[in-house]
């Protein structure tokens, strides 16, 4: 354990992560490949709590341009976010990984998932089980960065790891813009001077005021999640 930088963090995985190479939904190949390493985590001691998104399921919807209200589709994405929560802890509690689990929801569904309180939350991090919320924060109008960077507060994380689709965050899009170079390391400060797009803006200053560091990651690379953890430089991390 000596090695471990962060012991306890929160993983904020988008919905668009669940999709692999599908235009929507659910690839069960990811969620193995999330399985596997969360798994890894876990038996090096370090508590993992997990905040999922919706936009594999909800944004298929909202790309149908049915012109619904704005709360109703955040209500629709936090449902969303928690049939792909169900998904996840089902792939952990997969015989293959044998992982521990607690599912809770913000909005609630007893039926389905447990009610989010807080402390109960906290123990069972303190337990080892893998703690995944679902629905946000529960109410419209935030995204699920903001609930991760709730949750990171209110469950007392050393990081927030934010896998992506790129490795880290670029002075533009490096997607669209080859001559885009990453930071290593970026000042909370620097990234609102510089207006890089890390998390929406009551996410990122929820972070910021609580100094609650940042990783911004490749999620594709099965090694990231074990490097990060033990401290070293992937992708690019933010801090005060
Ligand atoms: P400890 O109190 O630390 O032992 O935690 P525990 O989660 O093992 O105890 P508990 O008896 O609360 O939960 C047993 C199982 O029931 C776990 O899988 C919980 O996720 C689940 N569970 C607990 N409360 C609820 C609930 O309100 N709704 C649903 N659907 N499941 C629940």
């Amino acid at each position: 354990m000596s090695s471990i930088k962060y012991k306890r963090i929160l993983l904020k995985l988008s919905g668009e992560s669940l999709m692999g190479d599908q235009e929507y939904g659910i690839d069960p190949n990811m969620l193995r490949h999330y399985a596997s390493q969360i798994k890894d985590l876990v038996e090096d001691g370090i508590e993992v709590a997990i905040v999922i998104g919706g936009g594999n399921i909800y944004r298929g919807i909202q790309a149908a341009n049915t012109g619904f209200d704005r709360v109703q589709g955040d209500y629709m994405g936090m449902l969303a976010t928690t049939i792909n929560g169900l998904a996840l802890q089902s792939a952990l509690e997969d015989d293959a990984y044998a992982v521990k689990t607690r599912m809770v929801t913000a909005i609630d569904m007893k039926k389905i998932a447990e009610p989010y309180i807080r402390r109960k939350a906290i123990r069972h991090l303190e337990k080892g089980r893998v703690v995944i919320f679902a629905c946000g924060t529960g109410s419209p109008f935030f995204t699920t960065d903001s609930a991760a960077a709730l949750r990171a507060n209110e469950m007392e994380v050393d990081v927030i790891l934010k896998g992506t689709r790129v490795d880290g965050i670029y002075t533009s899009d490096p997607l669209k813009d080859p001559s885009a170079t990453k930071f290593d390391t970026l000042s909370f400060a620097k990234v609102i001077s510089l207006g890089l797009g890390v998390m929406d803006m009551t996410a990122f200053t929820l972070c910021q005021e609580n100094d609650i560091p940042i990783v911004v990651f490749d999620i594709g690379n099965p090694s990231n999640l074990s490097r990060i953890v033990r401290g070293e430089s992937v992708g690019t991390l933010v801090e005060g």
